[in-house]
């Protein structure tokens, strides 16, 4: 049954027609930043997510900048997340995502691409996610955070019961986002139980956020966001108190929305 869609202030709600043509139009608004930014010598922060919510908009980047459209020369990196333990190398580290998918196709410079370490001691783990969002906030601060949603509503690695005072740090998986993740690693056994995650509040910090969300998996997440208070078990639901969010959908995660 589809909700009636609230007015809300703080979400602009973008609906289209499929996944490629929301990707192109967040890219769009990506390239637009970077390119504003570079002419005026400045350096654009970007907050990067993982899984198949992203991946249209990374292909979208790389075909700007191989049509010379487009130089990551001045773009600095923040990852949300990365399994923890997990080797950089691993196939489905968000460090090999990263790489396949944007960082070896642009000139985006090595040493400005951050993601969370998957193979931290443990000892230095507080220590370490203490320094990301310092590191974050040395570069300026993060301008535009893209997001996908898991189908529990976490953002980031950030699962049902994350605070919304929450800082970088490491988080246990929920069962449901590990069994999401088994196809990719295999078998359930194989999917990491923890991650290195932003925090909740890491991400508010953000000056825009783009949620994105495709397919009918994502609908029901998608009308607990506007049907839903403000909850600590559907950490998606923090993004009210932003000012600036950006929910881009296609058709299929916006059908149970009943818009006027
Ligand atoms: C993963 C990631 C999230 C991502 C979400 C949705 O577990 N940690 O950052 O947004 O789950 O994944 P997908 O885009 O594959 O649906």
């Amino acid at each position: 049954m589809p909700v009636k869609l609230i007015e809300q202030k703080n979400v602009t709600l973008k609906i289209f027609d499929d996944r490629q043509e929301g990707c192109e139009y967040v890219a769009g608004q990506i390239q637009k930043l970077i390119t504003e930014h570079n002419r005026l010598y400045k350096s654009t922060v970007l907050g990067l997510a993982t899984g198949n919510t992203p991946k249209g908009v990374y292909k979208k980047l790389v075909e700007y900048h191989q049509r010379q459209q487009l130089s990551f020369n001045r773009v600095v990196t923040f990852n949300l997340d990365e399994y923890y333990p997990i080797s950089a190398y691993h196939d489905r580290s968000y460090h090999t995502y990263m790489e396949h998918n944007l960082f070896n196709k642009v000139d985006v410079h090595p040493h400005h691409t951050f993601i969370p370490d998957g193979e931290v001691p443990e000892e230095e783990l507080a220590t370490y996610c203490e320094n990301y969002d310092h590191q974050i906030n040395h570069f300026g601060g993060v301008d535009i955070q893209l997001l996908g949603v898991g189908v529990n509503g976490h953002i980031g690695f950030n699962e049902p019961g994350s605070k919304i005072s929450s800082t970088t740090r490491r988080v246990f998986l929920d069962e449901q986002t590990r069994h999401d993740a088994a196809p990719y690693f295999g078998e359930i056994d194989q999917v990491p139980r923890q991650a290195i995650s932003m925090g909740v509040h890491t991400i508010l910090k953000a000056r825009k956020i783009i949620c994105m969300a495709w397919g009918a998996k994502k609908a029901t997440t998608v009308k607990e966001f506007f049907e839903d208070e403000i909850t600590v078990q559907r950490p998606v639901s923090y993004l009210h108190t932003h000012p600036n969010v950006h929910l881009v959908l296609d058709k299929e995660a916006a059908s149970q929305l009943e818009l006027d």
